[in-house]
């Protein structure tokens, strides 16, 4: 079956559900699913409905689709993404992006919770994503490509949306919150890295690294859909801390989600 008719079929079950309209996409990391709950008229579908839709494993996601109103503007929301450690491929971690984008969205806004790279940062710290480097070792458009979807050798020189950044700087200024900004380095993961590989993604350029956000991004590039990009700093990475877990991600998720809530939908609101 070709993407493009299993994309027919999750359209029309979305259709068939009251989805219609989508302007933004909206990618929840990590313990930052909560937003989701703020859409009104919500339309609730959980992933395991929704045809060739995968089902996400990961502790802290909730796995389900929300649409409706957010600061006035028609979302898709991904409350649990898929990604690669999982086992999925990068074509499964990034079908939720080309339904957006079926689904006529023209932007997709990705958040993440990844580890500091940069020593200025500091636990708890939002960062605006300016770029990526692709670090898993594997690339969702590799295969045949579908013309209809994009062209085969997308350009990448401003995957993250400048005029969008621009947009969510101005907003955390007159919030006075001190964003932060920087390139957002993707590993397969599931292992956190090793300090050397933290040294390596800090000489390559890196600001922080994590276990998503690029491929769904190198999929919105391919299909023409603007990017905003928001990380939350959760740790210092490898080696500029004691010891990394996942629980310690839960906590720092926790104590900013109202700050990053509230970027996220005042950016919204703006955009
Ligand atoms: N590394 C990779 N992924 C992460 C980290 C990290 O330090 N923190 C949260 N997600």
């Amino acid at each position: 079956m070709t993407l493009t008719n299993k994309l027919q079929d999750t359209v029309q079950f979305m259709k068939d559900k009251g989805v219609a309209d989508v302007e933004f996409g909206l990618i929840l990391g990590s313990g930052l699913g909560e937003l989701a709950e703020e859409i009104e008229n919500a339309i609730v579908i959980p992933y395991d409905e929704i045809p060739h839709f995968p089902v996400s494993t990961v502790v802290g996601h909730a796995g389900q689709l929300v649409y409706g109103t957010l600061s006035g503007k028609k979302v898709l929301a991904l409350q649990g993404r898929f990604h690669y450690y999982e086992g999925h491929s990068m074509q499964t971690v990034t079908y939720p992006v080309r339904v957006m984008k079926a689904l006529e969205a023209h932007s997709v806004i990705v958040t993440n919770a990844c580890g500091g790279v940069n020593t200025t940062f500091t636990p708890g710290d939002l960062m605006l994503i300016t770029d990526q480097i692709n670090f898993m070792g594997d690339n969702p458009l590799i295969g045949a490509n579908e013309e209809e979807m994009g062209p085969r050798f997308p350009d990448m020189s401003e995957a993250y949306t400048l005029s969008y950044r621009e947009v969510a700087k101005k907003i955390a200024e007159d919030k006075g919150l001190h964003l932060k900004e920087g390139v957002y380095m993707g590993f397969s993961g599931p292992t956190y890295e090793t300090p050397a590989e933290i040294r390596f993604a800090r000489t390559i350029g890196a600001d922080a690294v994590g276990m998503s956000t690029v491929p769904e991004v190198i999929v919105a590039a391919h299909s023409g859909l603007k990017v905003l990009g928001i990380s939350c700093i959760t740790n210092l990475a490898a080696g500029m801390q004691k010891n990394l877990n996942h629980a310690e991600v839960v906590e720092t998720t926790e104590r900013v989600k109202v700050e990053f809530k509230s970027l996220v939908k005042e950016t919204l609101a703006a955009l």
